[in-house]
């Protein structure tokens, strides 16, 4: 918190005080928060489905990608400290784009004088509509995957040395209902995308009607690019084209 002398303040020889917050506070701070963290969870999403794709390329060559994520930075960096240091970077972004999150969506509320009187002619897209929900799924489904394809806890074959058989047991065809619900789950993260990413663009593009179509066109492929990307893998096993 900054203390200020208002000095324009109607005063009679007198200095007013004033409260202001820290920059990083301040909407505009908490918003390049939202953007800084949706950046660099983006970025892993792409890698990640990236690395998902190996499966196509078989059994060993997915395996060895799997070790491999273990050895990043070494000697440098002794065995496994990247994946931690990846970890961490992942935690703290998820953390405070909830937060930040959170904040704004609170401050939008309470500066409201009056509810809306008619709510459903200024509720937005659909996309718009549903962030916070979808951000509570993502969160509930990343949870269930890291225990699922992590740490093996919830997979039926739940082999740390063979993530190729974990993913195969995972969808195999008598499962469908864990692909069924990491479909709903991707989903949810292509909406969630797509609005992060449209707002990014928009802030970040030229503010006419024809930047916002380029946004809105560029959130939409970087959306739906990593929803088939990420459902190619379970419904390739469920399909019996990797197994
Ligand atoms: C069908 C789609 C997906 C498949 C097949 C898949 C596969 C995997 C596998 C095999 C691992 C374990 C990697 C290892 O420890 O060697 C993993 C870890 C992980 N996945 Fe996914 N994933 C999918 C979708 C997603 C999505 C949509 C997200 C995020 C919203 C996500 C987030 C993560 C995270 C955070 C980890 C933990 C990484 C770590 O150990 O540090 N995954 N995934």
């Amino acid at each position: 918190m900054h203390w200020t002398t208002d000095r324009s303040a109607p005063s009679v020889g007198l200095v007013v005080i004033t409260r202001t917050r820290s920059p990083i506070r301040s909407n505009v701070g908490l918003k390049a928060v939202m953007a800084v963290t949706g950046i660099l969870l983006v970025l892993f999403l792409i890698v990640h489905m990236l690395g998902n794709l190996k499966i196509f390329t078989g059994e060993t060559s997915f395996d060895h990608y799997a070790h491999w994520l273990r050895d990043i930075g070494t000697p440098l960096l002794p065995h496994t400290w990247y994946l931690w240091i990846q970890r961490t970077v992942l935690t703290v972004a998820v953390v405070a784009h909830i937060v930040a999150a959170t904040v704004l969506a609170r401050r939008a509320r309470a500066a409201r004088p009056v509810k809306y009187a008619h709510r459903k002619k200024v509720r937005g897209s659909y996309a718009a509509r549903t962030m916070r929900w979808g951000g509570v799924i993502i969160l509930l489904f990343v949870i269930y995957h890291i225990l699922d394809l992590t740490t093996g806890h919830l997979n039926p074959q739940g082999d740390a040395s063979n993530p190729y058989g974990n993913v195969v047991a995972d969808f195999a065809p008598e499962r469908w209902y864990v692909t069924l619900f990491y479909t709903l789950a991707i989903v949810t993260v292509g909406f969630h995308l797509r609005h992060g990413a449209f707002s990014a663009f928009r802030s970040l593009g030229q503010q006419t009607p024809r930047g916002e179509r380029r946004a809105r066109a560029g959130a939409l492929v970087l959306a739906v690019g990593l929803c088939a990307g990420y459902l190619a893998v379970p419904f390739a096993v469920l399909t019996g084209l990797v197994s």
